[in-house]
């Protein structure tokens, strides 16, 4: 089973904060008045059902969406409205949506493309090998294409890969999608072996029961809305959870 979080000091002041986002596709607005933080050092799950705006919360702070009013800050800059290589510069990683990976490059390729916004090249081949170090697997498939691996497999290169660009906080977009329980399992334990290493992570996650034994604090979204959020100590026992999420229903 996963491990338990690490005690993460409640910091005074959050690593990300987002603050009344409104956003729009064309005339439908997907997000209300949304606000939420992620404290430094702390794993923040972001729960909700289908379509209730949570992939495209993870486009706003990476700058892939912009939202029609409200601000981002992270590590207490506004990154509002700044293009993505600028944002992912300063600090954020991102573990998109089914991986997206680059198939035809080999798992080495495809991890140094994790470290293209920098140029010293020293402290990327360091990088490689901590990063190998963290995910020993990959370093007996270095050369191999990265569109052979497993679904899991995939998921350790694309976490790989959001690490070389030493990120201070890791934005992961249904990390367990599609693998089996077993890698589930494994996926987890290394999110939280990387924030025991020190980096931020916010996660939307389906698995909420499995999410909330890792996470330190997670919020509910529900159609664009943040419904309620608390330690996820906290959220595990509360029946409202448990009734949309931890039974296996999609709350949609
Ligand atoms: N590029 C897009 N253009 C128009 N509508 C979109 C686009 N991306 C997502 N949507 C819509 O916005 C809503 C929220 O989508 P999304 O953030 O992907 O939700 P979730 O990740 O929670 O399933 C959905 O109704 C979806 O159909
Ligand atoms: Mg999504």
């Amino acid at each position: 089973m996963t491990s338990a979080p690490s005690t993460a000091p409640q910091p005074a002041e959050p690593l990300l904060a987002l603050e009344g986002i409104n956003t729009f596709y064309g005339p439908v607005q997907v997000h209300f008045d949304l606000s939420l933080k992620v404290g430094r050092g702390h794993i923040v799950c972001l729960l909700g059902g289908n379509a209730s705006g949570k992939s495209t919360t993870m486009k706003i702070i990476l700058g892939l969406v912009k939202p029609a009013s409200g601000s981002v800050h992270f590590a207490g800059q506004p990154i509002t409205g700044l293009p993505t290589p600028q944002i992912v510069r300063r600090g954020v990683g991102s573990v998109p949506e089914a991986r997206r990976l680059f198939g035809e490059m080999s798992v080495r390729e495809n991890l140094l493309m994790g470290a293209f916004t920098r140029k010293d090249q020293r402290a990327v081949a360091q990088d490689l090998d901590r990063v190998l170090g963290l995910f020993p697997k990959l370093a007996e498939r270095l050369t191999q294409r990265a569109g052979t691996l497993s679904g899991g497999e995939q998921q350790m290169v694309a976490m790989a890969r959001a690490l070389m660009g030493r990120p201070s906080m890791i934005c992961m977009d249904e990390p367990t999608m599609g693998l089996s329980p077993l890698w589930v399992d494994r996926v987890l334990d290394l999110i939280a072996t990387i924030n025991r290493e020190g980096v931020t992570v916010f996660m939307v996650e389906q698995n909420a029961s499995l999410a909330l034994e890792i996470a330190h604090h997670a919020y509910v979204l529900q159609t664009g809305r943040i419904v309620l959020d608390g330690p996820a100590a906290t959220l595990r026992t509360d029946p409202r959870i448990r009734d949309a999420y931890l039974g296996g229903q999609d709350a949609g």
